[in-house]
């Protein structure tokens, strides 16, 4: 199916000499205002070159960016509540935690906790719902996934508007800024680590971010300290990799997590998706240290679960999202987001679901219990990976999704080390909305949707995460279409 196009917000392409002009304009803002990121090629700590970014805000529609704000509070309450089922979490991930041995080492950690003594009743989520719009169907949004975990560039993307602003006026076209949503999603998220601070409530306690060794995304990672820092000085926060996690804290014996002889408030996880995050035992041992203690944890074990993508297609089956929402309209509006979700158990469902991906594969996209993206298979993929598992258990650790089919736009891909000015090309955009839970089972405490992303890529790439190299920062442009 062709697809159709989105106008963007000027008419393009640009004048030659207008467009050389201001990318050198925007680079230097974005530079000087963190839109940046660390070299991958030439790792260095004294430098920060450009995050990638498109020159002007993608078109969106307005109701549809509506919707997704409406709908965050819904889905944080939504999620929390099935993290908290065990029951549930259990059902869904049982045949994957079999052939998945990174979900079952995190579904391990879970049962230990839950074994011993729940030592913190509260769970600190900051969430991010991604949307793409949905072209042959309107252009509504329909959901991508759910991120519970390391939900990132929140903080980047706050700066983006005032960006735009500024690249919109360089054009002559100020008139348009009244179109683009304020973004506060960096004050919103780190509010909800404060709060968390606070409802520990030890004076002296600290925060620590949970890092990856080296941090590419750094500009996005300590605008949160910064911001912290600046709302509340009195909260110190470390950053330590897991490994470090291992060697320099301790459980005392109120099971407080110690760290520079203070207790830690907060765990805020910035790596500890993916299994590469855990090289050797040291840091499930680390993992499962700070998962035993009274820390509030971002997010717990049981969020990261409830995040997973086997948990997103147990939700769409019918009758589940009733469970957890009774029958009212808001059940209406989340299963309207959702697309076509299969499991692939070894089961006469999942029998089905094979056939029908087998007779039309580019119709789906086959994901395995993962995050930070690169890791799904699409089109011919597909095919081959399911020929190959079709009678094996393994293909209970992915899930079928049917695939999305945004509409395109014209923009223009700002890179560092690219040739200037760049191609007007084909790109499509994914929605992101975050959130802000904080809660126990039976009680939550704060629930809010505190702000969005928008990230772009080139439309015939399958992915397009931003860290990875493919994607493009951006903001929306609201259409009133
Ligand atoms: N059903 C779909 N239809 C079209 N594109 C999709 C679909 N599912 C995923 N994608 C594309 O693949 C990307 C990665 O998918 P997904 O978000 O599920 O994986 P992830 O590894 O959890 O990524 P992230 O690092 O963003 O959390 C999405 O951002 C989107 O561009
Ligand atoms: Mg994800």
């Amino acid at each position: 199916m062709s697809q159709a196009r989105l106008t963007s917000c000027l008419p393009l392409p640009l004048d030659n000499k207008v467009l050389v002009n201001v990318i050198e304009k925007a680079k230097d803002w974005a530079l000087m205002h963190g839109v940046g990121m660390r070299d991958k090629n030439h790792f260095t700590k004294d430098a920060i070159q450009i995050a990638p970014f498109v020159l002007l805000p993608s078109p969106f529609p307005r109701t549809e960016f509506a919707k997704a704000i409406e709908l965050q509070p819904i889905l944080n309450e939504l999620m929390h509540k099935v993290a908290h089922d065990e029951e549930f979490l259990e059902s869904t991930l049982q045949n994957a935690l079999q052939v998945d041995e990174f979900t079952a080492k995190l579904y391990d950690v879970w049962v230990k906790v839950r074994s011993e003594g729940i030592t913190q009743s509260l769970c600190l989520g900051l969430f991010r719902s991604d949307y793409l719009m949905q072209q042959p169907d309107r252009n509504r949004i329909k959901q991508v996934e759910f991120n519970t975990i390391a939900s990132s560039f929140g903080a980047i993307t706050s700066n983006l508007p005032a960006m735009f602003r500024y690249v919109l006026r360089q054009l002559g076209h100020g008139e348009l800024i009244k179109h683009m949503p304020e973004n506060r999603a960096l004050s919103g998220l780190c509010s909800g680590i404060i709060e968390a601070y606070d409802l520990f409530g030890v004076p002296s306690a600290v925060v620590l971010f949970v890092v990856e060794e080296v941090s590419y995304n750094i500009c996005d990672q300590r605008f949160h300290e910064f911001e912290i820092s600046e709302k509340r000085p009195d909260i110190i926060i470390y950053r330590k990799t897991l490994n470090e996690i291992y060697d320099e804290t301790q459980l005392n014996d109120k099971k407080q997590l110690i760290l520079e002889g203070q207790p830690v408030a907060v765990v805020y996880y910035r790596s500890g998706y993916e299994p590469a995050q855990y090289p050797s035992t040291k840091e499930w041992d680390a993992r499962l240290r700070v998962e035993r203690s009274t820390a509030i944890k971002c997010p717990s074990i049981q969020y990261q679960l409830a995040g997973t993508k086997k948990v997103q297609q147990a939700l769409a089956a019918p009758g589940v999202l009733e469970k957890f929402m009774g029958g009212g309209n808001s059940t209406g509006r989340v299963r309207d987001i959702f697309t076509g979700l299969y499991s692939l158990d070894f089961d006469d469902n999942g029998e089905r679901a094979v056939e029908m991906a087998l007779a039309d594969a580019d119709r789906f996209v086959l994901k395995p219990q993962r995050e930070g993206g690169g890791n799904n298979l699409y089109g011919g993929d597909v095919r081959d990976a399911l020929l190959r598992m079709r009678h094996s258990r393994e293909r209970a650790a992915y899930i079928l999704m049917e695939r999305i089919l945004p509409p395109l736009v014209s923009a223009y891909v700002v890179r560092p080390g690219a040739q200037v000015p760049p191609p007007l090309t084909d790109v499509v955009s994914e929605l992101g909305i975050f959130g802000v839970i904080i809660g126990s089972k039976d009680k939550i405490l704060c629930n809010k949707q505190v702000g969005h992303m928008l990230r772009t890529k080139l439309a015939e790439a399958n992915e397009g995460g931003v860290a990875a190299g493919l994607g493009a920062l951006d903001s929306p442009f609201l259409l009133d279409l």
